[in-house]
């Protein structure tokens, strides 16, 4: 029919996200451009992405805009409209206030409203139709993340020919805390549409097992799940369902040349000069987010400067954080507590043209990103809960110079592969204080060590190896469409 015959020239690996990989900005002037969209999804998939000219369904970050599907160095872009509406209730509300924090062990209180599950429904019922229109016949789709849970279920049912898998971006939480979402078993099932179901980490892959026996009766297998081995298996009538751990990475080798640049290198020079030639600058990196206890590290630093064992003249922290999700309460929050600490530091440890802590509430374009992780001494990545992190991973492959420390949350994904980095629990303020000191002292053998480790793991495990383990295992799925996507 008319409908298979355009699919002939159809993509052959789609990949579905909230966001594309760029972001519309609109002007004063009325203007439009593209910018590159905030998050570590886009920094992991987009090169894999373009260099398999797949082709990627997203909303283009502005509500209420009606874009052509554009094809941008051998993507295709093809953009899902969301409403005003939709981006409160689904993107604003149910995503972020409800999923989000529930998924983040409940740092905040989650909100379970039903007209926000609701909208949720229906947007992701747009962005499987969107899908459904465009893939070709027995292509691969990629659902990524926790804003479209139930999309893998309602692909299915559309187009049975797909090969269908899903990765889960953020923690999957504990059993107990899942429980609490009135949808529970809706996203269950949701989830059990796909092919392959793919987490950061084996207890999280253990978790969604467990809770498709416990909350549909599926039977399961019982055996421990490995990373990128062994996985998990659900039996859904006559397809089996598969969920496995495979830890998202980084273009490593990409940005360890970066870093290795004439122009960085000077760059960063300029930066320690710019800041007044401190002795070491600690830097922190993230979205402005309440997981990732930049808070937390304010607090240590203030501590440390009021005991007098961190010497402001000497000592200069960074902090790049880049808007998100400003409308959420629990956001607004954070900037307020954050912000007043960054002013109190500098009120009282601070001097006229000397601040302690350089606070910059923007986007910072790549390769300037680049030069603070090479001038940075150590590096702060405190979350009370992260799924991966990639930022620790992006500092790690800008110090091939062995140089740099790294002072990392033990609720990150991340922490159960860097396991040289300084470890902390972020819930222990003294123990964080000792770990930041440590890290500010060690001795420079000692640092090109860890470093040296650190690197291994990080320039061995790519994001291509990443997106390679989990399509090879979707390729492998004993149900799976006759031609599954590998690279
Ligand atoms: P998340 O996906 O929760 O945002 P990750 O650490 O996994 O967290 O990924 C964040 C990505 O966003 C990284 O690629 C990081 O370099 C980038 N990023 C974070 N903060 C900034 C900033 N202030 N400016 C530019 N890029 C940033
Ligand atoms: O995986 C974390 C994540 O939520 C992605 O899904 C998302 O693209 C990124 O962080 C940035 O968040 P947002 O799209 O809400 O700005």
């Amino acid at each position: 029919d008319e409908a298979r015959a355009s699919r002939e020239s159809a993509p052959e690996l789609v990949v579905v996200a909230n966001r594309l990989p760029v972001d519309l900005e609109k002007l004063p002037d009325g203007s439009t451009r593209w910018k590159r969209s905030p998050g570590g999804l886009v920094t992991a998939l987009e090169p894999v992405l373009r260099q398999n000219h797949g082709a990627w369904v997203g909303w283009p970050g502005v509500p209420d805009v009606d874009v052509d599907p554009i094809v941008e160095d051998g993507l295709s872009l093809y953009p899902v409209t969301l409403s005003s509406r939709d981006v409160t209730e689904y993107y604003e509300g149910f995503s972020n206030g409800t999923l989000w924090p529930l998924y983040h062990d409940v740092v905040v209180k989650p909100i379970f409203d039903r007209t926000w599950w609701n909208t949720y429904v229906e947007v992701n019922r747009r962005f499987a139709e969107e899908t459904a229109a465009i893939a070709a016949e027995n292509a691969t789709v990629w659902v990524q993340d926790y804003q479209l849970q139930l999309v893998p279920k309602m692909l299915r049912m559309l187009r049975p020919d797909l090969t269908i898998g899903f990765f889960q971006h953020i923690p999957f939480p504990p059993i107990e805390i899942f429980m609490q979402l009135p949808w529970r078993t809706e996203i269950i099932e949701g989830l059990l549409g796909a092919d392959l179901v793919g987490f950061h980490l084996p207890g999280g892959a253990q978790n969604f097992v467990y809770l498709a026996n416990r909350l549909v009766g599926h039977p399961v297998s019982r055996g421990q799940i490995g990373v990128r081995s062994k996985f998990g298996e659900v039996q859904v009538g006559f397809r089996t369902v598969r969920a496995g751990a495979f830890p998202i990475s980084i273009d490593s080798g990409e940005l360890d040349e970066l870093s290795k640049s004439r122009s960085i290198r000077q760059r960063a020079k300029q930066i320690r000069q710019e800041l007044g030639n401190p002795r070491r600058i600690m830097l922190g990196v993230d979205r402005l987010d309440y997981t990732k206890g930049i808070n937390i590290r304010m607090t240590a630093i203030q501590e440390l400067l009021a005991e007098g064992r961190l010497d402001p003249k000497e000592n200069i922290f960074v902090q790049l954080a880049t808007p998100s999700r400003e409308r959420v309460e629990h956001y607004m929050h954070m900037r307020d507590e954050i912000e007043r600490q960054v002013g109190r530091i500098n009120g009282d440890f601070g001097e006229v043209g000397h601040p302690v802590v350089h606070y910059l509430h923007r986007p910072i374009p790549r390769n300037e990103l680049i030069a603070f992780f090479v001038a940075a001494d150590v590096m702060l990545v405190t979350p009370v809960r992260d799924g991966m992190n990639l930022v620790a991973k992006e500092y790690v492959a800008c110090r091939s110079d062995l140089g740099g420390a790294l002072l990392l949350s033990e609720f990150t994904g991340a922490a159960t592969e860097l396991r040289q980095a300084y470890l902390v629990n972020p819930h222990d303020i003294d123990g964080v204080k000792d770990s930041l000191l440590a890290a500010l002292d060690q001795a420079p053998e000692e640092g090109r060590k860890r470093m040296r480790a650190l690197r291994r793991q990080v320039l061995a495990h790519d994001v291509n190896r990443w997106a390679r383990a989990f399509l090879n295992a979707l390729a492998e799925t004993p149900h799976a469409g006759e031609t599954g996507a590998s690279l």
